[in-house]
């Protein structure tokens, strides 16, 4: 009999109804290796796609067996079996098709950023509110692999009460893989560390004080924005979340780990996608308990990967609120205080100061 202290709770869980048709805005990089592939695995529907590049969408469609190429955003939002759309395009487009596809009665899973301005998520929220509509995010970095079973860790009581936890990644990023990011005043916290922002969030809630410091890099080019950053959480309790990221780290010595320390034990833990992103590698996982087991230090060899198979996570907690009429786990209404700890981080690097998250309030247009 397997040990249910030792069994490890971290696999997306797929609800009982899965066959909703999906329609897909934006059929580029993210749909072609992370998306659809996680979809073919799950045998999920995919309907549907439109691209700006029709050429790309008739690409994708042939190699994912979609059945429908549209030439309009219209057209797809429109269509009757298209029950949920899935939006990846560049996030300055997301906000105006969101807002279309919410106007077509339609479910939706927008990609993060959410917007690139609260105030405009926050209208994103309240429109899906008044048409009824469930619309999450694609946060999906709290289904990566270790960041879950290190939170059904953290939930058992294995490390007690967590009081440090950091995240820091110092890796050589392929940023050419975004053209449209170069121009972006905001880069690394608003793209990358908002989904360590989001992975904390999962695991401890809400901090009340945001502090950041960012910094560019001398061969990061004609590129505007931060691409090393360090950004701090202090929450009520103590706890304090380190989030550091490096993304020119051109040396052997490169890493991407996470590790919570708790009053009885330590987690400890790699994310393999951060490795030669966006193939990546399997994450690790250690850790070792004064409550349960003592002296005895643990490993688990974790099925599969961020990138693709963390990306069933939001889909299926999608389909499971439609069909309960509940709320998905990364609800946008939820993701909207992600978003806050990500404006709070830009103000607080331009202002040189520690900020309240409570000072940072999302607000409809
Ligand atoms: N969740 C994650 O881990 C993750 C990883 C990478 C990118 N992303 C996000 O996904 C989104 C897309 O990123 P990507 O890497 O696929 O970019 P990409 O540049 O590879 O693809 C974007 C696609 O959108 C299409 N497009 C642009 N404007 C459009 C419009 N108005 N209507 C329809 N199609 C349009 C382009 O033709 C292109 O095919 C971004 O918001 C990005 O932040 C998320």
């Amino acid at each position: 009999m397997v040990d249910p202290v030792l069994e490890l709770n971290y696999k997306p869980v797929l609800p009982p109804k899965t066959d909703y048709g999906i329609g897909l805005i934006g059929c580029g990089g993210i749909v072609q290796y992370a998306a659809l592939p996680s979809y073919r695995k799950h045998k999920l529907r995919v309907v549907a796609a439109y691209d700006k590049q029709r050429p790309t969408a008739e690409i994708v469609a042939g190699e994912f067996n979609i059945p429908k190429v549209y030439d309009s955003v219209e057209e797809l939002a429109n269509d009757p079996d298209v029950d949920i759309i899935e939006i990846s395009v560049p996030p300055k487009f997301q906000p105006p098709l969101a807002k279309l596809c919410i106007e077509a009665g339609k479910h939706l899973l927008c990609q993060k950023p959410l917007a690139l301005d609260l105030a405009e998520a926050a209208e994103i929220v309240r429109l899906g509110r008044e048409k009824g509509v469930k619309v999450a995010v694609n946060q999906q970095l709290r289904w990566g692999q270790g960041i879950r079973a290190a939170k059904d860790l953290i939930r058992k009581g294995w490390i007690g009460q967590v009081a440090d936890a950091s995240i820091e990644v110092s890796v050589n990023t392929p940023w050419n893989m975004w053209d449209w990011l170069a121009a972006s005043p905001r880069l690394e916290v608003q793209f990358h560390s908002i989904h360590y922002i989001d992975a904390m969030r999962s695991l401890f809630g809400d901090p009340v004080w945001v502090t950041s410091r960012h910094a560019r890099n001398p061969l990061q080019g004609t590129m505007i924005g931060e691409t090393k950053t360090i950004t701090i959480l202090d929450y009520a309790n103590d706890l304090q979340a380190l989030i550091a990221d490096n993304h020119y780290n051109y040396s052997d010595d490169y890493f991407a780990i996470f590790r919570f320390i708790g009053t009885d034990g330590h987690i400890t833990g790699t994310l393999g996608a951060m490795y030669n992103y966006p193939h990546g590698r399997e994450d690790t996982l250690q850790w070792s308990s004064q409550r349960y087991y003592k002296d005895k230090r643990f490993e688990a060899k974790l099925e599969g990967k961020w990138i693709p198979d963390a990306f069933i996570g939001p889909t299926a907690s999608l389909m499971q609120a439609i069909q309960e009429d509940g709320v998905p786990e990364t609800d946008a209404a939820d993701n909207l205080n992600t978003l806050r700890i990500v404006e709070a981080a830009y103000i607080s690097a331009a202002e040189n100061r520690s900020v309240r998250l409570d000072e940072v309030q999302a607000v409809p247009r």
